[in-house]
């Protein structure tokens, strides 16, 4: 009798990278059960980050996704976005159309305390994209909901990588350090998909256009995302394409034994200038603190991408 698919909810600031994740998700019912699509300011505003879930989620046929907006800012900083990467919609490179499906009344944080509250406890497990804003937000509106989450897996943070928006933060985390940190130290269990395993799945050329050739709508879509979103990357680091950090999650949830980490102490820095957003990542166990994460530091990348594609072709 084949297992039922694991319970998620996809907490997201599309951005192109985002939008590849949400694809795999909804391009594996039979091992995901998307529960909701939860959107959060980041890349760009929240007013294009909730529009943008909805525009992946018509793209992969799925009017049905509830999709929530969230928080519109961190907890206490101003928004930082990140247009220099995703450019001005998040979803620059195709051409896109206004999506048509509506975007669900509730909020992104009332959704996921009455989800985990009405879900057995230990079924659903929360996929962080994005800064972690509507995720402790929740956790300090009904602490009642933190032990029910079977599983936090996140994209964020960095140790060999260092940052990618400081000289020591990672965007997710770095936006918003106060609610990282509160996630971090909630004791909910965590797995970690950092800078140092996200660099490794590089959009190569042959990877975009087996993804191109695919031959569908949502297959030149995809390409078209990666054509405009390695750029940033490709002339920062001289790589050739750019880190698909978000479908790390997911690819994680489908096949773990792609991935290789270790379980660690994990801290945020939220009160120096300089480190802000840092994730200090206790990987050669020099302290004595409690390990609170599997931080993931390796990936076999051509599994990642095989994986990534044969799912995308189903949509
Ligand atoms: O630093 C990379 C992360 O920041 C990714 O999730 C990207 O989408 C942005 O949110
Ligand atoms: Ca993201």
């Amino acid at each position: 009798m084949s297992k039922a698919p694991r319970k998620i909810i996809i907490d997201t600031d599309p951005g192109q990278d985002d939008a590849f994740a949400i694809l795999l998700a909804l391009a594996s019912p039979e091992d995901l059960e998307v529960l909701g699509i939860t959107a959060v300011a980041g890349n760009v505003p929240l007013a294009l980050t909730e529009r943008n879930a909805r525009i992946v989620c018509e793209l992969a046929g799925r009017h049905d996704v509830k999709v929530f907006a969230g928080c519109d800012r961190p907890l206490v900083r101003p928004l930082v976005t990140a247009e220099h990467v995703h450019g001005k919609t998040g979803l620059d490179g195709p051409e896109m159309i206004e999506p048509t499906m509506a975007l669900q009344e509730a909020h992104a944080v009332d959704f996921l305390i009455e989800t985990l509250r009405a879900e057995a406890p230990g079924s659903v497990t929360l996929c962080p994209l994005g800064p972690l804003t509507n995720i402790a937000s929740a956790f300090r509106k009904a602490p009642d909901v933190v032990g029910r989450v079977a599983e936090i897996v996140l994209m964020g943070g960095a140790y060999f990588e260092v940052g990618n928006i400081t000289p020591a933060a990672e965007f997710n985390i770095y936006v918003d350090p106060e609610a990282a940190a509160e996630v971090f130290a909630a004791g909910v269990p965590i797995v970690v998909m950092p800078l140092d395993v996200t660099h490794k799945v590089l959009t190569t050329r042959a990877r975009v256009e087996r993804i191109r050739a695919l031959g569908s709508r949502v297959g030149q879509v995809a390409a078209e995302w990666a054509d405009f979103f390695e750029r940033f990357d490709v002339a920062k680091y001289g790589t050739e394409g750019g880190p698909l950090h978000d479908p790390c999650v997911v690819a994680y949830l489908l096949k773990p034994e792609l991935f290789s980490g270790r379980l660690i102490n994990v801290e945020i820095e939220t009160q120096s200038a300089l480190t802000l957003g840092m994730t200090v990542a206790d990987w050669w166990g020099v302290t004595d603190r409690k390990a609170n994460a599997y931080f993931v530091g390796d990936v076999d990348a051509q599994g990642f991408f095989d994986l990534l594609t044969e799912r995308l072709a189903r949509l």
